[in-house]
C-alpha cells in the first residue's frame, strides 16, 4: 500500500484524555486503555472509529461501560474498526502483547533485562489500539505495574504522581504528562537501573531535576552526557529563548536500539552508544557525537514536541530544524569551521549518493510505503541545509524573530512545512515561493560557473548556470532559488570589496563577501571596480547543498588553499586539488602505468605545516578525500584503482613529508589528564593522522611507536588510533597481538567491543570477508543487536569498499544472506543494511550484474514492507 501526501485528511475522532495501565511480564504484558473520544467536526458525521493495532491480542473492548460483542467490531491485521459509535464516548480496551518476542525493537520490547519502548514513527500501534498518527494529541496518564525485585524502577512521561505496593511482590507508579502529545512521543521503561542526578535552573528560575538512568555497570559513564545536557539547556535559552517545561528530564540508556536516540516527552531513550562515555572507553568522536545527540533530543522538546508534525510527510519539519540546531550548538561548543567541514563532508559523501541512487526522494516526500525508510540523510541533513539557507537569508536577528513566531503561533499544534516557512516569511517579508521547491524537488543541483575579467572596464563577470539532474523518483526539475556566497581574492590573497552592477545579491555594496541570489537556469553577476583579475571563492561556508564546477586551475586552487579568508573554502580548495591529483593517478593506473602523485600536491601539503594553521584545521586539511567521496567523482566507479591510488598517494606524502610528520607527532603529545575539549581533541587527531601517514611506510621505529601508544594510552582515542594503525598495517603478528590484548581488556564492555569489531571489519586486506564471517560467531556478536550489526556488517559493506566490491561477488552474496535473515527479526535494520547493494548504477557491468542478481534473489522472498519498498526501487 502506498500512502500519498495528497490524500491527507484530518482525523475523524479527537482524544481528550488517555489512561494506560501496563501490567508488565516478558511474554504476557497486559495493556488496558481508557480513552475519551470526540468526533472531529471537520469530518463527516457517522464515520466509523478506526484504530491502528499490530500484533495485539484483544481481550476485551467496551464503549461507555458496555462490553462489545464480536459482531460490533472488526479486527484486521492492522486495525480495530467499530462502525457504530456515538459523537462522544469512552473506549476501554484490554490487550495482551509479547515484548520478549518483539525483535523489531519497535513498540514495547526487552533490552537485556529491562522493558523499554520505541514508538516513532508508528510503533505505538504495537502497544495498544489507538489512532497512531501525529495530529491526534492527548494528555496521557500511565500506570506501570511490575515485579518489585526485577523492576524496581518504573518510568514514563511527565511527573510521577502516585506510587504504591501491590500483592505478589508487585508495585506500581502512576505518571502524568500534562502536555498534549501524539502517541509517537509515548515512552515507558522498567528495570533494575541506577541513576545519576543533577539539576538545572531555568532562565525563569525553575529548578529541573535531571536524571540519567543506566544499567548498574554503566553508572561511571554518565558524566559527559549530563554535562552536555546542561550545556544544551542553557544554549537553547540563550540562542532560541526556549525554556524547558516539565520539572523532570530523564534519559535512559538501552543496548538494543534501532537508531541513535528518541525525544519522548520528558523521558528520552538513547542507544547506549549515544550517551555512555568514559575517557578510557570512548573516543573523542564518541564524546562529540554524544554531545550532539543529547542536544538534538533536548532541542526536540520545542522543535518536535511542543510543535509537532501534522503527518509523517512533514518529518523534516522537526528533524531538519533540529539537526540545524544541534549542528550550531556543536559548532559553538567546539571549532566552528571544523564542524562545518565534517557536516559537509558527510552530506557530500552520503546524501549526494542517496540523491543519485534509487531511493532518491525530496526533503518532503509525497508518498511512501513504510515511513521508517524515510529517516534518511535527505530528511535529516539536507533538511538541515535548507534551514541553514533560510537562517542565512534572514540573518541572525530575523531568523530568531521567525523562530519565535513559529513557536508562539503553533505551540501545542501539529503543523506543516508551510507553517514553518510562513512564520519565517512573516517575520522577514522575504518571498519564499520559489524557495519552497527545495522541499519538493529531489536531487542535487549542479552549478556551472564561469568567470570573465574585462581589464579595460574593470569588471568581473560571473555566469552561473544551474541544473538538477533527473532522479529515479522525478523526471522533471525546475530552477531553485540558490544562495551563492562569494568573495573575490586579489593576487595578494586579500578579499576585494564587492560592488555589484548586475544580478541580485544580499549584503551591502562594498562588503568583502556577498550572497548572490541565483533563481534562473542561467544568470549573470557583474562586479565593478575590479582592478586585477581575481580568484573567485565560490559557495563560501557551503552556502547551499549543491555541486559546483568552476574549472579552477591548479594555481587558483593553490591560491585559495593558502589565502581564502573562508575556512571552509580553504579546506575545500585542498580537497579539489587532491581530487584532481588522484583522478590523474587513476587514469595512469587504468592505463597500466605506475601512478605517481603530482608533486604540486606534495608541495601544497608541505606548505600547510608552515602556514600557522591551528591543529584542528591542519588535521582536516591533511586528510585526503575518502574513497567514498572519490567514488562520487566518477560516473562508473573504478573501485580498485581508487583504493590503490589513494594508498600510493598516502605513501608518497609520508615519504616526502617524513620530517614534517615526525615533527608534528612529537609536538602534539599531550601529557595532563584526558579532557574531551576541542583544543585537546584537535591535537590528538593531528598526531594520530600524522602517525597513520607514517605507518604506511612501516618503519620499525614507527610501528614500535604505535605499539607503545596502544599499550600505554590512558584514553580510548589514542588506544583505538594505535589499534587501527596496527590492524590495518601489514604487521600481522602485531595486529594479532593487539587485537587479542584489546579483547582481553574489554570483553565485558559491549560498546568497546563494537569498536573491536569495526577495526577488523574495515581492515583493507583480502581476508576481510572470511574474518567478518568468523566474527559473526564470536560470543560478543549478535544479529539481534543493531549496534553489533552496524559495527561488523555495515562497516564492512560501506567502509571496506575494495573488499565489499570484490569481483568474485561473494560479499554481495554475503550481504544478501544477512539481510534476508535479519528481515524476519528486524525489518528496519534489514532495509537500512541493504543500501550498498542498491547502489549498482555506478559500478561496472560485471558488478552491476552480480549486485542485481542478489537484489533479485531478495525480491523473490517474502519480505517486510520496509525491505520490499527499498528492493522494489532498487531493482533494474
Ligand atoms: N526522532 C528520533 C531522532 O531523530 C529518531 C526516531 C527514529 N525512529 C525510527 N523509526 N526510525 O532523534
Ligand atoms: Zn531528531
Amino acid at each position: 500500500d502506498i500512502i500519498y501526501l495528497k490524500d491527507y485528511l484530518p482525523p475523524a475522532f479527537l482524544i481528550q484524555t488517555v489512561n494506560l495501565e501496563f501490567d508488565l511480564s516478558p511474554h504476557e504484558t497486559r495493556v488496558r486503555s481508557t480513552i475519551t473520544f470526540t468526533r472531529n467536526q471537520e469530518r463527516n458525521a457517522g464515520l466509523p472509529l478506526e484504530l491502528h493495532g499490530n500484533e495485539l491480542k484483544l481481550i476485551s473492548v467496551e464503549i461507555d461501560g458496555q462490553p462489545l460483542s464480536e459482531s460490533q467490531y472488526q479486527i484486521t491485521a492492522e486495525q480495530l474498526i467499530i462502525p457504530d459509535v456515538p459523537d462522544q464516548f469512552v473506549l476501554k480496551t484490554d490487550v495482551q502483547i509479547d515484548p520478549a518476542n518483539n525483535t523489531s525493537l519497535e513498540g514495547l520490547y526487552r533490552s537485556n533485562t529491562m522493558f523499554c519502548t520505541q514508538c516513532e514513527a508508528e510503533g505505538f500501534r504495537k502497544i495498544t489500539y489507538y489512532p497512531d498518527r501525529p495530529d491526534v494529541m492527548a494528555a496521557f496518564t500511565t500506570t506501570v505495574i511490575a515485579d518489585k525485585t526485577e523492576y524496581p524502577v518504573l518510568l514514563s512521561n511527565g511527573n510521577p504522581v502516585k506510587k504504591g505496593e501491590l500483592d505478589n511482590n508487585r508495585h506500581f507508579v502512576v505518571w502524568q504528562d500534562p502536555f498534549d502529545k501524539p502517541a509517537y512521543l509515548f515512552a515507558l521503561v522498567a528495570g533494575d537501573l541506577q541513576v545519576v542526578k543533577d539539576t538545572f535552573t531555568t532562565m525563569s528560575g525553575r529548578e529541573v531535576a535531571l536524571e540519567i538512568w543506566v544499567e548498574p555497570e554503566n553508572i561511571t559513564k554518565c558524566d559527559h552526557a549530563m554535562a552536555s545536557l546542561k550545556a544544551a539547556m542553557k544554549w537553547d535559552e540563550e540562542v532560541y529563548g526556549r525554556e524547558y517545561d516539565l520539572d523532570i528530564y530523564m534519559i535512559v540508556a538501552v543496548n538494543d536500539f534501532n537508531m541513535g536516540a528518541m525525544e519522548n516527552k520528558g523521558l528520552n531513550i538513547f542507544n547506549s552508544s549515544c550517551v555512555l562515555a568514559r575517557p578510557d572507553t570512548a573516543t573523542d568522536g564518541a564524546f562529540q557525537r554524544i554531545e550532539g545527540v543529547v542536544a538534538h533530543e533536548y532541542f526536540h522538546n520545542w522543535s518536535g514536541n511542543r510543535v509537532t508534525c501534522r503527518d509523517w510527510f512533514q518529518l523534516s519539519l522537526k528533524e531538519g530544524f533540529t539537526v540545524y540546531r544541534d549542528q550550531c550548538f556543536s559548532a559553538d561548543m567546539n571549532d566552528e569551521a571544523v564542524k562545518r567541514i565534517e557536516d559537509v563532508a558527510m552530506l557530500r559523501t552520503a546524501q549526494f549518493a542517496e540523491d543519485a541512487g534509487p531511493t532518491a526522494h525530496p526533503v518532503r516526500p509525497d508518498h511512501f510505503i513504510e515511513i521508517s525508510n524515510f529517516y534518511t540523510l535527505t530528511i535529516y541533513e539536507k533538511g538541515s541545509e535548507i534551514v541553514r539557507m533560510i537562517a542565512n537569508l534572514l540573518g541572525p536577528d530575523l531568523f530568531r524573530k521567525g523562530s519565535d513566531l513559529y513557536f508562539e503561533r503553533h505551540d501545542g499544534q501539529a503543523v506543516t512545512v508551510e507553517d514553518f516557512i510562513g512564520a519565517m516569511a512573516d517575520a522577514s517579508g522575504i518571498d519564499f515561493s520559489q524557495f519552497m521547491r527545495w522541499y519538493s524537488q529531489s536531487g542535487t543541483p549542479e552549478l556551472t560557473v564561469s568567470g570573465h575579467y574585462d581589464a579595460a572596464a574593470q569588471q568581473y563577470t560571473l555566469t552561473i548556470k544551474q541544473q538538477t539532474p533527473v532522479t529515479k523518483d522525478q523526471p522533471e526539475k525546475l530552477p531553485l532559488h540558490i544562495p551563492v556566497k562569494v568573495g573575490l581574492l586579489n593576487g595578494a590573497g586579500a578579499d576585494m570589496p564587492l560592488t555589484l552592477s548586475a544580478g541580485e545579491a544580499s549584503g551591502a555594496q562594498g562588503d568583502h563577501d556577498r550572497v548572490l541570489h541565483l533563481r534562473e537556469a542561467e544568470q549573470v553577476f557583474v562586479f565593478e571596480n575590479i582592478d586585477e583579475e581575481p580568484v573567485p571563492s565560490l559557495l563560501r561556508g557551503f552556502s547551499a547543498p549543491v555541486k559546483l564546477d568552476f574549472g579552477y586551475t591548479q594555481a587558483q586552487l593553490l591560491h585559495l588553499m593558502r589565502h581564502d579568508s573562508d575556512g571552509f573554502n580553504r579546506w575545500d580548495a585542498g580537497q579539489r586539488l587532491a581530487i584532481t591529483a588522484l583522478k590523474a593517478m587513476v587514469t595512469q593506473f587504468e592505463a597500466g602505468q605506475i601512478p605517481k602523485l603530482d608533486s604540486a600536491l606534495t608541495e601544497a601539503y608541505k606548505g600547510l605545516f608552515e602556514s600557522g594553521l591551528n591543529p584542528a584545521i591542519l588535521a582536516e586539511m591533511l586528510m585526503l578525500p575518502g574513497e567514498a567521496y572519490l567514488a562520487e567523482q566518477f560516473d562508473i566507479v573504478p573501485v580498485d584503482a581508487i583504493h590503490a591510488c589513494r594508498n600510493i598517494a598516502r605513501k608518497t606524502l609520508a615519504e616526502t613529508l617524513n620530517a614534517e610528520l615526525e615533527q608534528t607527532v612529537a609536538a602534539n603529545q599531550l601529557t595532563g589528564e584526558y579532557r574531551p575539549l576541542a583544543e585537546d581533541i584537535a591535537k590528538r587527531r593531528l598526531k594520530n593522522i600524522c602517525q597513520s601517514y607514517l605507518m604506511t611506510l612501516e618503519a620499525d621505529a614507527v610501528v614500535e611507536r604505535s605499539w607503545q601508544q596502544f599499550s600505554t594510552a590512558d584514553n580510548m582515542t589514542d588506544q583505538h588510533a594505535a589499534l587501527t594503525a596496527l590492524v590495518h598495517s601489514k604487521q600481522d603478528e602485531k595486529a594479532k597481538a593487539a587485537l587479542e590484548s584489546f579483547e582481553q581488556q574489554w570483553k565485558d564492555d559491549a560498546l568497546v567491543m563494537d569498536q573491536w569489531f569495526q577495526v577488523q571489519a574495515s581492515r583493507p586486506h583480502p581476508d576481510a570477508l572470511a574474518r567478518v564471517k568468523a566474527l559473526m560467531e564470536h560470543p560478543a556478536f549478535s544479529l539481534k543487536n543493531p549496534n553489533k550489526v552496524r559495527s561488523l556488517i555495515s562497516v564492512y559493506c560501506n567502509q571496506n569498499r575494495v573488499n565489499f566490491h570484490s569481483i568474485d561477488g561473494l560479499s554481495y552474496q554475503f550481504l544478501a544472506d544477512v539481510v534476508l535473515e535479519l528481515d524476519g527479526m528486524n525489518p528496519q535494520i534489514a532495509s537500512r543494511l541493504i543500501t550498498p547493494l542498491t547502489r549498482w548504477q555506478k559500478m561496472d557491468a560485471k558488478r552491476q550484474q552480480l549486485m542485481q542478481a542478489e537484489l533479485q534473489r531478495i525480491a523473490a522472498a517474502d519480505l517486510s514492507k520496509d525491505l520490499f519498498e527499498v528492493v522494489q526501487k532498487a531493482l533494474p
